[in-house]
C-alpha cells in the first residue's frame, strides 16, 4: 500500500476529482494547505490567492491505494492538474504499513478501497 499526497492549484480540484473518479479512486482526504515551491512563491502569485507572506493557497489530496492504484493515481491527478505553467504542483509517495477501517476492524487491501 502507498500513501500518496499531492499539492496542486485549489482552482484544479475539481478537475483532478474527476480524473481519479474515472480510475476509481473514489475515497480521498482533502486538506486546505498553505505552501511555496522553488519560486519562494513571488512569481506565481497571479494563479491565486496570497495568504500570508510569500506563502500561497494550496490543495492537499492524501490518498491511500493498493500497490495496483498507484499508477493511475499519479496520471490521474497529473491529467487534472497540469496547465505546464509553474505552481502546478508536485506529488509524494510513501510506503503505507498499516490501514485499518474502524468500523469492521478490516485491515490492509480490504480496508483501504
Ligand atoms: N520539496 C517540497 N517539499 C514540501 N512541499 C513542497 C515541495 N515542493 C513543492 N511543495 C509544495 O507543493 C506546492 C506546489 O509546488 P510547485 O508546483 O510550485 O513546485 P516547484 O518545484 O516550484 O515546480 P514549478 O517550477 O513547476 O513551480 C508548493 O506550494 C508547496 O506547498
Ligand atoms: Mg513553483
Amino acid at each position: 500500500m502507498k500513501l500518496i499526497f499531492a499539492i496542486i492549484q485549489p482552482d484544479r480540484l475539481e478537475e483532478v476529482k474527476q480524473a481519479l473518479y474515472e480510475v476509481d479512486v473514489n475515497l480521498i482526504t482533502v486538506v486546505p494547505v498553505l505552501g511555496h515551491g522553488r519560486q519562494m512563491g513571488v512569481t506565481e502569485i497571479y494563479r491565486g490567492g496570497k495568504e500570508t507572506g510569500n506563502l500561497l493557497r494550496k490543495v492537499e489530496l492524501q490518498i491511500a491505494v493498493n500497490d495496483s492504484f498507484v499508477d493511475p493515481t499519479i496520471k490521474a491527478i497529473i491529467k487534472g492538474a497540469r496547465t505546464g505553467n509553474i505552481g502546478d504542483g508536485k506529488i509524494f509517495v510513501m510506503d503505507l504499513p498499516r490501514c485499518i477501517r474502524i468500523r469492521t476492524g478490516d485491515e490492509g487491501a480490504e480496508a483501504i478501497g
